[in-house]
């Protein structure tokens, strides 16, 4: 008599349906399927694949570049600004070009976004409100409960939150900018449905990295092709834009919404103590879109785009549709205090 070996579990003739018949109805042969694992990754070779990898990825970058097959499909962006491409970044605590200037994905800003930033600017080799904005910068990373914030005197890295167990990255990007909006002959608005938010919610007071609703009033923005979008608070009064703070300028007074919703701005400040200086009447209080409608001058203010006069709103022409005379004066006043103030870098040069 002859015997045949016929070994439990499915084989490829069996067909898709023979692991479900041996899992269920068959149970009786007591088959289990083996697990497949890939290839366990060997943990000896750990040390070498980390000194090997920056090698392997700039030799995969360089073969990425030149040779045609594998070419990313996405070149890299122009910069505006082709002084950008050489410029030096501070990540940690290092100093590192463009190209290798990275943030760790384990760093929480990627999951959970909790940073906070300031945008410096310098005119004529000197930061302009540099103490302002330490200060807020400060502010901003106690309100949010940073720990091992650097003394300003040693403004390095450190600012991490107990749950960042790399603890926190000072990241300082030097670059130019071309400019952000057309001060000369203004801009237009439209008022995005997006709330600005509250303090209910997320206090405007803290410089925080968390600007997804400004983004998407931005977005707005840009659907109707405006060049910025004005965000209202909870109750429908004026905040500010998505990037900007606003002022307008109603029978020679000038008026500004509180700071509950809008950020506090470096510039707003600035431009609050240049208007009384000018022995203009500065009013800060609620303000409804249909005064910013009805305004004889409308200006944004902030740290890039300096003062920006703003012709257009939800297609209603402001004043007489061209700069006007208080937004130029206090243009003016601005233009001079650059100039005249601000903290000297020590090895700046004139190019
Ligand atoms: C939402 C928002 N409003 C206003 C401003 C202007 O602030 P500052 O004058 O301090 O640059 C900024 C700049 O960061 C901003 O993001």
């Amino acid at each position: 008599m002859m015997s045949f070996r016929w070994e439990a579990g499915p084989k490829p003739v069996d067909g898709i349906w023979a692991p479900w018949w041996y899992k269920s109805v068959h149970i009786s042969t007591g088959f289990q399927q083996s697990k497949k694992y890939p290839v366990p990754f060997p943990f000896s070779l750990y040390e070498l694949l980390e000194q090997s990898l920056p090698l392997y990825n700039s030799l995969r970058r360089h073969v990425k570049q030149t040779s045609s097959l594998i070419k990313s499909s996405l070149p890299p962006p122009d910069l505006p600004v082709p002084a950008n491409e050489k410029l030096l970044a501070w990540v940690g605590d290092e100093i590192l070009p463009r190209e290798s200037a990275k943030v760790s994905v384990f760093d929480s800003v990627v999951q959970g976004g909790d940073s906070v930033w300031e945008g410096l600017r310098v005119y004529s080799g000197k930061i302009f409100k540099l103490d302002e904005h330490l200060d807020r910068l400060f502010d901003s990373a106690k309100a949010l409960a940073f720990i091992n914030v650097p003394t300003r005197e040693e403004v390095t890295s450190g600012m991490s939150p107990a749950f960042n167990l790399y603890g926190c990255t000072l990241i300082v990007l030097p670059e130019w900018k071309p400019p952000v909006y057309d001060n000369t002959h203004g801009i237009t608005l439209v008022t995005a449905t997006t709330r600005r938010n509250s303090p209910n919610n997320l206090d405007s007071k803290i410089h925080h990295n968390n600007l997804l609703n400004n983004i998407l009033a931005k977005i707005e923005g840009n659907n109707a092709n405006a060049d910025d979008a004005i965000m209202l608070d909870k109750d429908g009064y004026v905040s500010e834009t998505n990037a900007t703070n606003i002022f307008l300028v109603k029978k020679g007074h000038i008026l500004t919404p509180h700071a509950d919703y809008c950020l506090p701005g470096i510039t707003r400040a600035t431009v609050m103590d240049l208007v009384v200086k000018e022995q203009l009447v500065l009013v800060e209080r609620r303000i409804s879109l249909s005064e910013f409608h009805t305004a004889d001058e409308v200006w944004m203010t902030g740290t890039m785009g300096e003062l920006t006069p703003v012709v257009k709103i939800d297609g209603r022409i402001i004043g007489t549709g061209q700069v006007g005379p208080v937004t130029l004066r206090v243009q003016n006043a601005y233009k001079k205090l650059t100039e005249e103030s601000g903290v000297p870098i020590p090895t700046y040069h004139r190019t």
